[in-house]
């Protein structure tokens, strides 16, 4: 195998259609050459939600335009690739469609290997993309599609501890700022409300919290949050600002308190298992929360575990994970050929039973 491998890397699964490029030189960091990620956000917004058709047909329009983007940036030609790495699940299967077709004519036109990459995946090697982190470490992957903690044991190797069974904790606060009128994507609105609101104000549930495992719910929260709203309303005729700001800040504080829980718990069964390190990683769009950050840094001091967590750009959906991934994977040798299908459902533990629910990218993992 090449001491320097070069991947173009493409992402279509939700709502972003990407595309990057990625090095890696044998035993040094890992550079991105180039990431472009173009959004639909505009798109969806008059529905309060993704529209997997319209998302769909946005990215079998601007995939292409993507990969030329990319390979621009990164000064490149499909000549200097050595492979091509692309998701082909789980996500919403049009999208996924549309990178996959992509890849594979990509691929039958140059003669580049092809590589499907599991977005789950992407998002829980990213760690070792920005930090150069071994194996084995803790990973809480949270979107808007899925949640889950995770022993990371190998490129192809997780371990699932436990996971929501029913909204990803991305997906309550999309759902929430929904309810209070905030724009989509919900997390970065709610956020930005919730700084000068009181998270004391509202006592909202903290689901499965009690329960001695690393399952949790949010769901409910929402309905919680929902009840608060339509009492406010019903007693001023509507909602005022600070009300909105109590509101997200209170909902926030409940998601992070959750999420604190349960890292306390995965981190005592990750460290059960006597790893040769302690680190402990946060990946995935929530990740970007910077209450939630700031919440499981502390719990990772009090256990005296490293704490690691992705700059921004790269939590949220990105084609350099998915670069990356499929570095990682075609350095073990893993190709695909044009068989390679598009999965909606596509979960990382193949050994653990499937979780219940299904988020904004599908059924969940
Ligand atoms: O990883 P991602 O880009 O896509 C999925 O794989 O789902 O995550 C998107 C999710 C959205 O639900 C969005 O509201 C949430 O991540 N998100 C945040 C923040 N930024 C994005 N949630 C809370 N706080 C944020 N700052
Ligand atoms: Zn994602």
């Amino acid at each position: 195998m090449k001491q320097t491998l070069t991947i173009l890397g493409l992402e279509s699964s939700c709502d972003d259609t990407a595309a990057a490029v990625v090095r890696h030189v044998m035993d040094q960091p890992a550079e991105i050459l180039s990431s472009i990620v173009v959004g639909q956000t505009d798109l969806h917004a008059s529905f309060g939600g993704v529209v997997p058709e319209i998302a769909a047909r946005a990215h079998a329009e601007k995939v292409d335009h993507c990969v030329e983007l990319a390979l621009q940036k990164a000064a490149l030609t499909l000549q200097d690739i050595d492979a091509i790495a692309v998701t082909a699940g789980p996500g919403l299967i049009g999208g996924v469609l549309s990178g996959v077709m992509c890849a594979k004519g990509l691929s039958a036109g140059s003669g580049l290997p092809l590589v499907g990459v599991n977005h789950l995946a992407g998002h829980a090697l990213t760690p070792r993309l920005t930090n150069g982190l071994i194996f084995p470490y803790l990973l809480l992957l949270i979107s808007g599609g899925h949640c889950q903690f995770l022993i990371a044991n190998g490129v192809d190797d997780f371990k699932r501890l436990g996971g929501t069974i029913d909204d990803a904790p991305g997906e309550a606060f999309d759902k929430s700022a929904k309810l209070l009128g905030l724009p989509q994507p919900g997390g970065p609105s709610v956020e930005a409300e919730a700084v000068s609101g009181n998270p004391k104000r509202f006592a909202l549930p903290r689901p499965l919290a009690d329960r001695p495992n690393c399952d949790m719910s949010f769901s409910g929260l929402k309905t919680a949050l929902l009840r608060s709203r339509d009492a406010l309303v019903a007693e001023h005729g509507g909602l005022r600002q600070s009300d909105r700001a109590d509101l997200c800040a209170s909902f926030q504080q409940a998601v992070s308190d959750v999420l604190a829980v349960k890292t306390r718990r995965a981190i005592d069964l990750y460290l059960e298992q006597k790893p040769s390190q302690s680190i402990f990683a946060v990946a995935g769009g929530v990740a970007a929360n910077q209450q939630i950050r700031a919440t499981l840094e502390t719990v990772c001091n009090s256990k005296n575990v490293s704490f690691i967590a992705p700059p921004l750009s790269l939590c949220t959906d990105n084609a350099a994970m998915i670069a990356w991934a499929g570095l990682e994977l075609f350095r073990l040798g893993h190709v695909d050929d044009f068989s390679l299908s598009a999965r909606p459902r596509w979960p990382l533990d193949r050994k653990s039973p499937a979780m219940l629910g299904s988020g904004k990218k599908g059924a969940k993992a």
